[in-house]
């Protein structure tokens, strides 16, 4: 189905911009978190973490979340990627990763309560998450090893 026509390499384009934009805010909310942890709730401190996961949130991940499903669903059907093992093996990280990324909202409306639930070592864990997920989805779509 070649329904892309010439703007396939531009969809892929768009789709790999929108990836570098969320795995970018993917990487940097938990260390917005860990250092918004060391602030005491109600400080002016607490409230300047609180808007600037807010704004990071909404203008960076948000949107490069649902960009990155509308080209990676056109890219789908223009190659009809779920005939291919490699492409179920991306869309189970995918699915983790945009689970991951619906687990820092949560997270941040937590802290902007003035909750602390996690362990700073916790975090740090978690943090290592996107870029493990990034890399099998990566080698996943480029090597296409089964
Ligand atoms: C959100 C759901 C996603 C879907 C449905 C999806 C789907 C696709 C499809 C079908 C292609 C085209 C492959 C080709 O033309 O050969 C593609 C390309 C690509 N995707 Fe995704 N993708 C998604 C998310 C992601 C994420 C989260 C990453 C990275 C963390 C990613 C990284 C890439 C890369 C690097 C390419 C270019 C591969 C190449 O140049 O051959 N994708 N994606």
């Amino acid at each position: 189905m070649e329904w892309l026509g010439a703007a396939y390499p531009w969809v892929k384009a768009a789709h790999v911009i929108f990836v570098i934009f969320l795995m970018a805010g993917l990487f940097m909310v938990p260390r917005f978190f860990i250092y918004h942890q060391e602030c005491a709730p109600g400080s002016d401190e607490d409230r300047k973490w609180i808007d600037r996961e807010r704004r990071l949130i909404k203008i960076i991940l948000n949107p490069s979340l649902v960009l990155v499903w509308v080209f990676g669903l056109m890219l789908m059907v223009q190659i009809g990627a779920w005939h291919f093992g490699w492409f179920h093996l991306k869309l189970l990280f995918v699915l983790g990763l945009s689970g991951y990324h619906g687990w820092t909202v949560s997270y941040a409306k937590k802290l902007a309560k003035g909750q602390r639930p996690m362990t700073d070592r916790k975090l740090r864990l978690l943090n290592e998450i996107p870029g493990i997920a990034a890399a099998v989805i990566v080698i996943a779509v480029i090597v296409q090893p089964f």
